[in-house]
């Protein structure tokens, strides 16, 4: 991806279906034996893949990118494994080991590595399982989970952190069923909600509970469904951050304010203007968020947290904007332990970032210089294509499958806005090449 200095962003923009919705919601569909369809679906890699690995399975899809449709039947699945080469393209398939063991009584995974950001290991799903009576057996590169005898009819799940995709695996396992399985410390980001949406769609009975709590009463049928996935708040957070960073002014015309108000704040208190619905004096959550950047932004400290907490997949963008704010701010990743990859690249850049372990602390410097740097994982491709936003000269960021894996033609929206990006296209040939 090339990027030059770009005047303020302007204009109006509609973000996609959230990803990371999306993708659980395809692997939910595993529950129930029929044809579902699901709209506002992102066309990205990762999204790809998921349609692979429901094929893999032995579902029947059919994706419809320009109407952002996808129409999947589920009654033909025969199998329940992942084999390594799927689970290392995609972390996310680890979100089929929950219905399949609720389908099939078993589900043979193979083990999911850790990947830059950081160890990401399955235990909290795995003891899960144990808790609703599975058998969890280590064979390595495999993972089998087996309900040897009935199903508890009761389940007790104390989460130790509120993981979003174990929470989501164990929603999943517990809404197919007559058991009842309460999940205390559970996770509630908007993803989360939007998959309890389509259980509660498919029959199950979904009640959430103070303080983070989720009791589910499984139905023995869950039934296809009809859904259209949440917009996604870090595509709109990466919109947000691109028209912060030029000082430029845009409307997100659907995205969901109440899904980012932690972002939307800390972007007030840099002295950017937010207006949204509840600025607006409106109490229920309406569409449409907009920024007037100012173009003498100040430093703001971050830290990460689960959901209502900032989010750490808005972290790497957040502190792009920090790098061109004046004074110092310090960022605290609590989530992920080595999520400050970003930080090296910015750096080359000219941006001013001490680490150290998991705290950044920033120098807002006046300019920043295009270079060539490196994407490490998909939301640090969102930081340096911000950085390179108000860089001098051209940012040239390699590293671009990661962008694709996220985003869905976020390039063309930007470039609408005004942004001077361009993606050079080079065949398999060219890239082999250069390895
Ligand atoms: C999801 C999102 C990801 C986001 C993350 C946190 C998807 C597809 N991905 O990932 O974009 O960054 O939530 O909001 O929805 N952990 C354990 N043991 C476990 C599970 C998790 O120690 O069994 C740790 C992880 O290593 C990590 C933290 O808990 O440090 C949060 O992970 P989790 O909430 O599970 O993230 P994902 O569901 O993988």
């Amino acid at each position: 991806m090339l990027i030059k200095q770009s005047p303020p962003l302007q204009g109006t923009v509609e973000v996609n279906g959230a990803k990371n919705a999306v993708l659980v919601i395809m692997t939910s569909l595993i529950l129930t034996n029929g044809t579902s369809t699901l709209n506002n679906v992102p066309n990205n890699a990762d999204v790809r893949l998921m349609i692979s690995l429901l094929q893999l399975l032995g579902a029947h899809v059919t994706f419809n990118a320009e109407k952002k449709q996808l129409i999947v039947n589920t009654e033909p699945i025969g199998s329940y494994e992942i084999p390594p080469e799927i689970m290392n393209k995609i972390r996310a398939s680890i979100l089929v080991a929950g219905p399949l063991l609720a389908r099939f009584g078993r589900a043979r995974v193979a083990y999911p590595g850790g990947d830059l950001i950081g160890l990401r290991p399955i235990n909290y799903h795995l003891e899960g399982f144990k808790k609703c009576g599975a058998t969890i057996l280590h064979n390595d590169p495999f993972v089998e989970a087996t309900i040897t005898s009935q199903k508890n009819s009761y389940n007790r799940i104390v989460l130790e952190y509120p993981s979003v995709g174990a929470t989501e695996n164990l929603l999943m396992f517990a809404s197919l069923g007559t058991s009842e399985t309460v999940i205390i410390n559970a996770a509630l980001e908007p993803e989360v909600l939007d998959l309890i949406d389509v259980l509660k769609k498919m029959g199950a009975s979904i009640e959430i509970l103070p303080v983070a709590t989720i009791v589910i009463k499984g139905a023995s049928k869950l039934n296809p469904v009809t859904h259209s996935i949440i917009p996604d708040r870090l595509e709109a957070g990466a919109l947000l951050a691109a028209a912060a960073i030029t000082g430029g002014h845009i409307t997100i015309s659907n995205a969901r304010a109440s899904d980012m108000d932690i972002f939307l704040e800390k972007l007030s208190m840099m002295g950017h203007a937010i207006q949204t619905p509840f600025t607006l004096g409106a109490n229920t959550p309406d569409l449409g968020i907009t920024i007037k950047a100012t173009t003498n932004p100040i430093a703001v400290g971050v830290k990460t947290a689960p959901y209502p907490g900032f989010p750490t997949d808005l972290q790497p963008s957040f502190m792009a904007l920090l790098c061109a704010a004046t004074g110092t701010s310090v960022i605290e990743e609590t989530v992920y332990e080595n999520r400050m990859v970003h930080a090296r690249e910015l750096r080359k850049m000219g941006a001013q970032i001490a680490v150290d372990g998991a705290k950044a602390t920033i120098h807002g410097v006046e300019e920043l210089y295009g270079t060539d740097v490196i994407a490490t994982d998909i939301r640090a491709s969102c930081s340096l294509m911000l950085a390179g936003l108000i860089a001098q000269g051209q940012t040239r960021m390699t590293g671009l499958h990661h962008w694709q894996r996220g985003y869905d033609q976020l390039e063309e929206k930007l470039r609408a806005l005004g942004a001077n990006i361009t993606i050079e296209e080079h065949s398999d040939q060219m890239i082999n090449n250069a390895l």
